[in-house]
């Protein structure tokens, strides 16, 4: 596809972005999209979908927690008791909702690509793991804890990668004194320290 192809067919859904997030939220997603499209050329998946999982990924995330829970119950979604507690974990499975509804993606794999990220599920496409590994380490994100082990193992072993960023966002929850840890990131842990064997040595 030719460049002002691609500008044709991604161009409007930026500026939209644009329209609706905050300036940070809007250079972060335009991040993920890059780094996402960077690790599917590492792991050979598809550029073009990566690309577009990463830059609609945070669609939603510039909602109230009111408006979350409100979203939720009006496209039909089931709400945890970690979501009650904090309705932001809400925001990619409503925004896999409304990258359908309001850009227009009904490729099955990009969405689920936006609803998995941020606390990964067990058993993830690499699509999936893709999105939810560049979340956290593309270039503009502030020095978070691990940065560095997560950008590197990102590119060599991505099972490695998806473990190493479920347990650090445990151990985030748990010390920000969270009374219930997210079951989605629970199971993400479980499974991918199985997954890679790391589980019994961490
Ligand atoms: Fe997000
Ligand atoms: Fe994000």
């Amino acid at each position: 596809m030719r460049e002002d192809e691609l500008f044709e067919k991604y161009g409007w859904m930026a500026e939209r972005l644009k329209g609706v997030l905050s300036p940070v939220r809007y250079r972060h997603s335009l991040g993920v999209a890059f780094t996402s499209a960077s690790l599917a050329m590492r792991y050979r998946t598809d550029v073009e979908k990566a690309f577009l999982a990463g830059l609609l990924h945070d669609a939603a995330k510039y909602m109230p927690n009111g408006e979350y829970l409100e979203k939720a119950a009006e496209f039909g979604l089931t709400v945890s008791d970690s979501e009650r507690l904090s309705p932001g974990l809400l925001h990619p499975r409503i925004g896999a909702v409304l990258a359908e509804k309001e850009y227009g993606v009904t490729d099955p794999d990009v969405l689920a690509a936006i609803a998995s990220h941020t606390t990964g599920r067990a058993g993830m496409s690499l699509l999936e793991e893709i999105v939810c590994i560049a979340d956290y380490i593309e270039p503009l994100r502030p020095s978070l804890p691990l940065i560095d082990e997560l950008r590197e193992l990102a590119f060599t072993d991505i099972d490695k990668a998806v473990f190493l960023y479920a347990k650090r966002q445990i151990e985030f929850l748990k010390s920000s004194g969270r009374p219930v840890i997210d079951e989605r990131t629970a199971e993400t842990y479980q499974y991918y320290g199985k997954k890679t064997g790391l589980l019994e040595e961490s």
